[in-house]
């Protein structure tokens, strides 16, 4: 497969929530909730070709066969710190999902990602993955969690954002063409700092609350 695949999310909720979400003035506790709720809205969409299949039960009134999730198992894997807030309200969805963690943070000087955590669930080759990061900026720890990902026997990978720039798609098209990208929003550029412009700022800081 040539290029990847994104799939820009453009429900008016979606697109609502992300601009207050972008807007300074909104506060940690506004702006984690609105994480969350973005989350879930993407995870509607990168999730639309779970497999069914069709299961015999009875209703109150009469027995029948009624579609039932039946593919793959789910893991979901958060890119720490900012992915969190994505598993945590997407796993509301999907309950019986493993979720796995990535710590990567970037060396604010090579710009590059450093890797200092990876927990896995152990049957992840066996599951089809989000690997959620709220911010596809450079694209480097993005790329180098998916590589983590195949490394571990990941074959089914999706990434799901909720702010793209085109210089991230394209570290993803180049090194992992395969993986499908989910986001909100695709932003015009980068800034000298790695910045999404105009984008929302850190999404961690924003998160957490810190600075
Ligand atoms: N990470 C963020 O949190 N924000 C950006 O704009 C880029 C990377």
């Amino acid at each position: 497969m040539v290029g990847a695949m994104v799939t820009v999310v453009t429900h008016p909720l979606v697109q609502h929530k992300l601009s207050v979400m972008r807007d300074v003035r909104t506060g940690v506790k506004e702006f984690r909730e609105l994480a969350a709720e973005v989350s879930v809205l993407l995870a509607y969409e990168a999730m639309r070709d779970l497999e069914l299949a069709p299961q015999t039960l009875d209703t109150p009134i009469q027995s029948g066969e009624f579609p039932m999730l039946s593919g793959k198992k789910l893991a979901l894997v958060a890119i720490l710190r900012a992915g969190l807030v994505m598993t945590d309200a997407i796993v509301g969805l999907v309950p019986a999902a493993k979720v796995g963690h990535l710590g990567m943070y970037r060396d604010p000087n090579t710009l590059k990602p450093v890797d200092y955590y990876n927990k896995l669930p152990a049957d992840i080759a066996e599951r089809r993955v989000f690997l959620t990061d709220p911010m596809l900026a450079t694209g480097g720890s993005a790329s180098a969690a998916i590589q983590s990902l195949k490394d571990a026997g990941a074959q089914s990978i999706k990434l799901m954002c909720i702010l793209a720039a085109p210089e991230g798609i394209a570290v993803i098209e180049r090194d992992h063409p395969e993986v499908e990208i989910v986001t909100a929003a695709i932003d015009p550029r980068l800034d000298s700092h790695g910045y999404i412009v105009p984008g929302l700022g850190d999404a961690g800081d924003r998160i957490y609350g810190t600075k």
